[in-house]
């Protein structure tokens, strides 16, 4: 499949066309941002991991029986994904407490939740990707009924094959951030990544934070958490 021109560049991945018109290429950076693209870095590497870790853990959740929009890792950066129409909602589930859930209700970081919690930014850039609630979603046309309920329990169901993986390598799943597109005949589908950009990883004895808020504030050891979380999935072997 040839790559053709870049139709998008966010902030850590550039998307592009390729011959097949139902299929794009996505291409990720290693440019880490955080607060809404305030602060700017690098995070050497990442790129590769991110590629690597969103493949497989889409390909685990086909596997579960999630639909998702992928479809081929060609390299190290990049991944051939089924051309999607994202729609403008951040899922985000939570296992503990932790991140804005802990300053918004002013808990403590750490606490473990009975059951799992959902709730939906509204993605927009320029108004900081506000927390809204499904009917907020509806009244603004981001999706419909059916759409916001199919998202949802889709979501539980990643959470709970992601939970019992990542359990698996002594990972606690404090929370993650999820997108869904539809493709052009409306099916939803998972979109986007699943990686420490996108999730929180805690080891599950030291605690250790093992994803982006290494970065996010400030707390070093930002490249090493990311291959830690890489040798734990692929178990040190990076064929
Ligand atoms: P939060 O506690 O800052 O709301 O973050 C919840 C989860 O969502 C966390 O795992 C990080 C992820 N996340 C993103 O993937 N992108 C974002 O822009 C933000 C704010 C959070
Ligand atoms: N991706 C986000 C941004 O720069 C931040 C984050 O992941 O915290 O806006």
């Amino acid at each position: 499949m040839e790559k053709k021109e870049m139709l998008y560049e966010g902030k850590a991945k550039r998307v592009y066309a390729t011959d097949e018109p139902e299929v794009l290429l996505v291409d990720y950076k290693d440019d880490a941002t955080a607060f809404n693209g305030l602060k700017k870095g690098t995070i050497t590497g990442k790129g590769a991991i991110n590629n690597r870790m969103t493949n497989y853990m889409m390909q685990l959740l086909e596997k579960e029986g999630v639909p998702t929009h992928f479809v081929e890792e060609l390299s190290e950066r990049e991944t051939l994904v089924k051309k999607v129409s994202i729609v403008p909602l951040e899922v985000i589930i939570r296992n503990i407490s932790a991140g804005s859930f802990a300053k918004r209700y002013g808990v403590e970081e750490g606490i473990v939740f009975d059951e799992p919690t959902i709730e939906f930014s509204y993605k927009n850039d320029e108004l900081g990707d506000p927390l809204i609630n499904s009917y907020h979603a509806l009244a603004l046309g981001l999706a419909t009924k059916a759409e916001i309920e199919t998202i949802k329990k889709m979501a539980f169901k990643v959470n709970e094959v992601m939970k019992v993986y990542f359990k698996k390598l002594n990972v606690d799943l404090v929370d993650f951030k999820l997108e869904f597109g539809r493709l052009s005949d409306g099916t939803i589908v998972l979109a986007d990544e699943i990686s420490p950009d996108t999730c929180r990883f805690w080891d599950s004895d030291t605690h250790e934070k093992l994803d982006k808020d290494r970065f996010r504030r400030d707390l070093g050891n930002v490249e090493d958490a990311y291959i830690e979380m890489m040798n734990r999935v692929f178990g040190g072997n990076n064929d």
